[in-house]
């Protein structure tokens, strides 16, 4: 068997490669899914450049081991395990925002940035990255790209893809191929990066990003609408949507999720807040009093029990804090958490809420929902404090996820509409997606990496054996 780790340090120095025995090495065999396993590496590699990354996926091919590429190992879908063991190859350490433009209102950025950092440097030149995943304080921007990440802004600002114009990324074998565009608009190619973004790193490795900004708004105002229970805040979502009303936020949280933040949070939720829904709107400073007293008297007519509103910047940022804790704060709090991402049409919202009730009820897992119902888009948690390790107990959860995405595909939603398929979503794509689709899919992965060593395993199922195998 190669000694890849050796073979690694001496290519590129043995401050770039985690090897076996260092303390670190288990943390790259793990991410936030919800697998209560881990996949040892042979070693990571912490590159520094588009070379480094270019060579060790020439060394990988040549000596015929598996790649798994690895941003800030936020993913919740298995995407970064390296499920066949051999070389995570991360990007944490590619941190350089190389150029913000506020003329062509673009940054060109390294994976490695962390999101939040991005967004401050182009807010402080009052440009602004809308996307937001809820991870944005730990996640990377070359991440984010692979997976095509979403976030609470989506809503009116759309999700990762439409903010990446551009791309360097190594290939396995080696080759640097740079596509994309720095314009605005631009269909003089077939859409490479398109086919780079949201493929969970088994196309190529992302090195570089040339983002898209646009000009920061001027004022932003949250509200906080407190409702009975779901149902009635769905009811209110669908018809906010339905009201003409363009708030850049449109989510919900269900009374199991407030509950896990109720005590965490600076921000006082009412105590017969059965749900709330979090609505923001940005715009000029002027606007917003009106757009609030609007929004405020809407929720009013919907039947909202309470409404708050904030302005202050203090105020929101606690609104804000207080929602991204509710996913760590529900895998603080239960053994297992798997995370469901399910997006059903807008249409449907308020009926997908009583499916993910009616899983519940028929398999008594208990369940949070929260998320950007604004987009159809549910964070259905399937929660337990069993033992992750009884095969059992793994199995009954999971057995409630294939209900809930059964519920999903018949009204006319997807599996996931913001985490990705990884390892974990991989075996029920089927559901959704007829064998046709998933066979030009591996078609696809087959034409940027014949060999199978990038990120082996992950987004698609194996193929079925024919009869005469
Ligand atoms: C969120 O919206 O909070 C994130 O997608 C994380 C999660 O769903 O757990
Ligand atoms: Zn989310």
């Amino acid at each position: 068997m190669t000694d890849i780790a050796g073979v690694l340090e001496r290519e590129l120095g043995s401050a770039a490669v985690v090897g076996p025995g260092h303390e670190r090495l288990d943390d790259y065999g793990r991410d936030e899914s919800p697998l209560p396993v881990f996949y040892p590496p042979a070693c990571a590699v912490l590159v520094e450049s588009t070379e480094q990354a270019a060579a060790v996926l020439r060394i990988c091919l040549e000596r015929k081991v598996p790649v798994t590429p690895r941003g800030a190992g936020s993913g919740m879908c298995g995407g970064a395990l390296p499920v066949n063991g051999g070389v995570v190859l991360s990007t944490e350490r590619m941190q350089r925002i190389k150029q913000i433009d506020a003329g062509d209102l673009v940054a060109v950025v390294e994976p490695g940035v962390v999101t939040g950092r991005l967004q401050e440097a182009v807010e402080a030149e009052q440009l602004f990255y809308p996307p937001d995943p809820a991870s944005l304080e730990f996640c990377s921007i070359g991440g984010n790209a692979s997976t095509n990440a979403g976030g609470p802004r989506a809503f009116k600002y759309g999700v990762t893809r439409e903010y990446i114009l551009g791309l360097e990324v190594a290939l396995m074998g080696g080759e640097v191929l740079r596509c994309g565009r720095r314009t605005a608009k631009g269909v003089t190619s077939y859409d490479l990066v398109a086919g780079f973004v949201g493929t969970e790193g088994t196309f190529g490795v992302i090195t570089e990003l040339t983002v898209k900004l646009v000009p920061l708004p001027m004022a932003a105002a949250t509200v906080l609408g407190v409702f009975a229970d779901v149902a009635a805040a769905g009811a209110a979502i669908s018809a906010l949507l339905r009201g003409g009303l363009r708030p850049r936020v449109l989510e919900l949280a269900d009374r199991n999720s407030i509950a896990v933040i109720r005590d965490k949070s600076r921000y006082r939720f009412p105590a017969n807040a059965g749900a709330i829904v979090l609505l923001e709107v940005d715009g000029e400073p002027e606007a917003m009093p009106m757009m609030m007293e609007k929004i405020g008297l809407r929720c009013d007519e919907l039947g909202a029990l309470d409404v708050l509103a904030a302005t202050e910047p203090a105020e929101r940022r606690s609104v804000w804090e207080a929602r991204r804790l509710i996913s760590p704060s529900l895998k603080a709090g239960y053994r297992i958490k798997l995370n469901e991402d399910v997006c059903v049409p807008r249409g449907r919202i308020v009926e997908m809420l009583s499916r993910a009730d009616q899983v519940a009820a028929a398999t008594g897992v208990e369940c949070a929902v929260f998320g950007h119902a604004g987009d159809g888009n549910l964070h259905v948690n399937l929660l337990s404090n069993a033992d992750p390790a009884d095969p059992a107990v793994r199995a009954h959860l999971w057995g409630a996820a294939r209900q809930l995405f059964v519920h999903t595909i018949e009204l006319g939603g997807t599996l996931s509409g913001e985490h990705g398929v990884g390892l974990t979503k991989r075996d029920y794509i089927a559901i959704e997606q007829s064998e046709q689709v998933i066979e030009w899919q591996r078609r696809w992965k087959a034409m940027w990496d014949p060999s199978g060593l990038l990120n082996p395993g992950k987004r698609l199922p194996a193929r079925r054996p024919s009869c005469s195998e």
